[in-house]
This record gives structure tokens, C-alpha cells and sequence, in this order.
């Protein structure tokens, strides 16, 4: 079964047609540039640009980072420009969309959802969190394979400030840190989240997650048992599709 899914990022907006048998893209993903600021209006023609390359006429999921009620009501907006804030997100896309039945969720719970399904963290049960490291820091709680939707770890205060502030890879590559550096950084945000939780795994997501290798090994000191996500960024396009086909199926 197909059906397509939309990841809109801070610095980009990608999306592809989704085998939910396999939890892989069956074509090739087309991407744009995210706008700046990314309005309300700019976000909406990128999404519709990526659909519309792929001719598709079928239900689309699609993530966006931050707050979305169940009722799909836009909470907050860290990354992205703030006239987001209390829209109805599904009206808003179906409509740009030409009517496609469309389904919205948190970039993060996207990602988990398919990393808990088809990833690094297939069939693990008790607590899991996701954490992606990216532009801000997105988080997809799990127990025994459920989700608590928009818990947002990003935002826990540590140095006097959000900790995705100073830890998100985007503070990596504006503050210039060498991987030691900044994998201190995470060291201490996951030793905070470990605290608070004592998950039985973390998974760490993003686009950074395709280079673990050089940073994975600087986290010791803590004791939970952290993998990378093996979807790396296809996880969001993968989970929104599965949002999507089980509001279908609904
Ligand atoms: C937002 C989250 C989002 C994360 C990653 C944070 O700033 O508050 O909702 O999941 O960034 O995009």
C-alpha cells in the first residue's frame, strides 16, 4: 500500500510516495528550500509543490515541528514563523491542496513512529524516547509502543535556557563546535533526560544521526542504552505516510 508523505524542516521541505509494507520511499524524494521566514503561505506552496510533483491525488501526511493538537490546532512555533499559531493545520493544507484528505502530526512523533515500527527501535518495549537533533530538538515518547504525543524535550530548561538552544545541531554549525565539544553538549542534555525518565532507550534522530559514528562514542558517562535511527531523515516523510494511511483506514 502507498501513500505519501510531506516532512516540513527547519531548512528544508521533502517528501515522497511511502511502501508501508516496507517503510521505505518508492521513489525518490523531491525536496525545496524551506522559505525565510517560513509563513504560513510559503511552507503551504512548498508542500504543494512536492505533491504536485508527484502528481499525487491520494491522502498526505505531514509533520510539522512543533505543537499539533489531535484536533490538528497549531500550538507553537519555535522554528518557524509565529502567524502558524492556532491554525487549523488540516483545513489549511487540504485546502491549499485542492481537497486531498490530509493528516498532521509533530515532526518528531513522525520520526519515533517509524523508527518504532520499521527502525532502531522496532518492537522495543517500556519507555522509549526519540530525540531528534536538527534545527531545534524534537522529542517522540513512547511506552510499550505508544505514543504520548508533542512532548517537547527540546524546551527543558538547561543552562539557564532551552537546552536545543545550545544542543540542536543547529547550535553546532552557527556556534562553529568541533563534534568533542558540542557531543558535550548532548552528554549532559541526555544525562538531564535520563534523570527525569530513565527510559530503557534512546534513539538519536535527525540528519546528524547519519554521522554517529563521530559523536556516539563521546556520550559516555550515560548509562542509557543509545542507538542511532536508522531511517535517519526518511524517518518524518515514513511516519507522516503512516499517520496518514491510519486516519484512512479510521
Ligand atoms: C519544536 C518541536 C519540534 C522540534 C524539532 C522544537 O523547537 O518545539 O515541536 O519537534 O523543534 O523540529
Amino acid at each position: 500500500m502507498l501513500t505519501f508523505g510531506v516532512d516540513i524542516g527547519g531548512s528544508g521541505i521533502k517528501g515522497a510516495p511511502v511502501d508501508l509494507e516496507k517503510g521505505t520511499l518508492s521513489q525518490q524524494r523531491f525536496k525545496v528550500r524551506t522559505p525565510h521566514p517560513a509563513t504560513v503561505a510559503g511552507v503551504t506552496d512548498g508542500v504543494k509543490q512536492i505533491v504536485d510533483h508527484f502528481d499525487w491525488s491520494g491522502p498526505v501526511g505531514l509533520t510539522f515541528p512543533g505543537v499539533v493538537t489531535v484536533g490538528s490546532t497549531i500550538r507553537s512555533a519555535s522554528n518557524v514563523d509565529q502567524d502558524w499559531i492556532d491554525m487549523d493545520a488540516r483545513a489549511l493544507f487540504s485546502e491549499r491542496l485542492g481537497g486531498h484528505p490530509v493528516t498532521v502530526v509533530n515532526d518528531a512523533d513522525a520520526a519515533g513512529l517509524a523508527e518504532l515500527r520499521f527502525g532502531a527501535a522496532m518492537g522495543r518495549r517500556g519507555t522509549v524516547i526519540l530525540l531528534t537533533f536538527g534545527t531545534g530538538i524534537g522529542s517522540a515518547l513512547f511506552n510499550d509502543g505508544v505514543l504520548v504525543p508533542n512532548v517537547e524535550l527540546g524546551h527543558l530548561e538547561l543552562w539557564g535556557q532551552d537546552a536545543e538552544r545550545r544542543a540542536s545541531s543547529k547550535a553546532k554549525e552557527e556556534g562553529g563546535l568541533a563534534w568533542k565539544e558540542w557531543a558535550g553538549r548532548v552528554k549532559e542534555y541526555l544525562a538531564h533526560v535520563e534523570r527525569l525518565f530513565s527510559p530503557e532507550l534512546i534513539v538519536i534522530g535527525g540528519g546528524i544521526s547519519r554521522e554517529s559514528e563521530k559523536f556516539l562514542p563521546l556520550l559516555d558517562g550515560v548509562r542509557t542504552e543509545i542507538v542511532p535511527a536508522q531511517l535517519h531523515n526518511d524517518a518524518g516523510i515514513v511516519g507522516a505516510a503512516m499517520c496518514a494511511a491510519r486516519q484512512a483506514a479510521a
